[in-house]
């Protein structure tokens, strides 16, 4: 069966990735997304309570007070897709403020089906919207959603939380410009992205006394030794947030605590990592407005709107395609 076969494939293309990232001479990394499995999307839930982390609250203020100005700028007849739902709670706000005007189709794009689920459940008695969820990676969605649009109709992505950061630079510039090919000109892309601020109020989001930052970096470990049958000793890494002033970003990496042989017994390897290794789990960068603005028209949108969060520096960017 075909949802068979693609379940195969993923697990074929995770092994990879986590062979390749591990096997690297200099640092090695595993990608970000990977952290996102059902109990790590839940995890990033609970880290966007913490009092500490302030960038979920600055995003959902600000869609809860922006929201109709928002939806004023964009055509009747609009389909809105979102890469990236979660849960779908900041969502709400915006689909509410449309389903004023008109009926319309809402397409969350999410790997995560736990997230899928809770985000169609949250948002289900929304009248006049109609959700249509794709679980896929962002670009294959994105597809899937556009190719769903009808004549004349126009497509609003929402592009919120500041997974943006999650990309490094140029892969930031890359993906926007994969986004606005599959896009029209007229269209538009809400852009939430979190701004610079002071390094300690950074740390203390990224590191955060109760541990649960740590335990979602953790738990990608954990999942690769769920799914790859390999032996990640939890207690023999270590939780670690830094800046990185030449980058501007918050960085997680897992700090190996001895010299360990780590075996993957499925797919037949192992690798060795060395006391006070890291392995880099994630990116989060920090943005400057002019720096939005650059990233914005270097990928082929113009500038429309934007608003700034006063308590938590975070700009949401309404984007038109040119
Ligand atoms: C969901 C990507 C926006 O980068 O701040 C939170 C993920 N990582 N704490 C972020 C995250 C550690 C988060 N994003």
């Amino acid at each position: 069966m075909a949802t068979r076969a693609l379940a195969i494939d993923e697990a074929r293309i995770f092994a990879e990735d986590v062979r390749d990232g591990l096997n690297r001479s200099g640092q090695k990394e595993l990608p970000s997304k990977y952290l996102y499995d059902d109990l790590g999307s839940r995890l990033f839930e609970a880290i966007s309570l913490l009092p500490e982390y302030g960038l979920t609250r600055a995003d959902e203020r600000l869609l809860q007070r922006h929201a109709c100005e928002i939806v004023e700028r964009l055509p009747g007849d609009t389909v809105i897709a979102e890469l990236g739902s979660g849960s779908g709670r900041k969502t709400r706000w915006i689909l509410e403020a449309f389903s004023r005007k008109r009926h319309t189709s809402y397409f969350p794009i999410e790997i995560s089906a736990a997230a899928l689920q809770v985000c169609r459940r949250e948002l289900s008695d929304i009248d006049s919207i109609s959700i249509v969820g794709f679980e896929r990676e962002y670009l294959d969605g994105m597809r899937e959603a556009a190719a769903r649009r009808r004549t004349g109709q126009r497509v609003l992505v929402l592009f919120l939380g500041s997974t943006i950061g999650n990309f490094d630079h140029p892969a930031d510039v890359r993906f926007l410009s994969e986004i606005r090919n599959i896009l029209e000109p007229g269209d538009v892309l809400l852009l939430g992205a979190d701004l610079e601020k002071p390094v300690d109020l950074l740390l203390a989001a990224y590191d955060d006394p109760l541990g649960v930052t740590a335990a979602f970096n953790l738990n990608v470990l954990a999942r690769i030794n769920r799914e790859m049958d390999a032996d990640f000793p939890l207690d023999g890494f270590e939780h670690l947030a830094r800046f990185n002033r030449d980058t501007g970003s918050i960085e997680m990496h897992l700090r190996s605590r001895r010299n360990q042989r780590i075996t993957f017994a499925r797919a037949g390897f192992s690798v060795l990592l060395r006391e006070g290794e890291t392995i880099w789990t994630e990116t989060s960068h920090k943005y400057s407005l002019s720096e939005i603005e650059r990233l914005a028209t270097s990928t082929g949108f113009r500038n429309r709107a934007q608003w700034v969060d006063a308590d938590w520096p975070f700009a949401e960017t309404l984007l038109e395609a040119v």
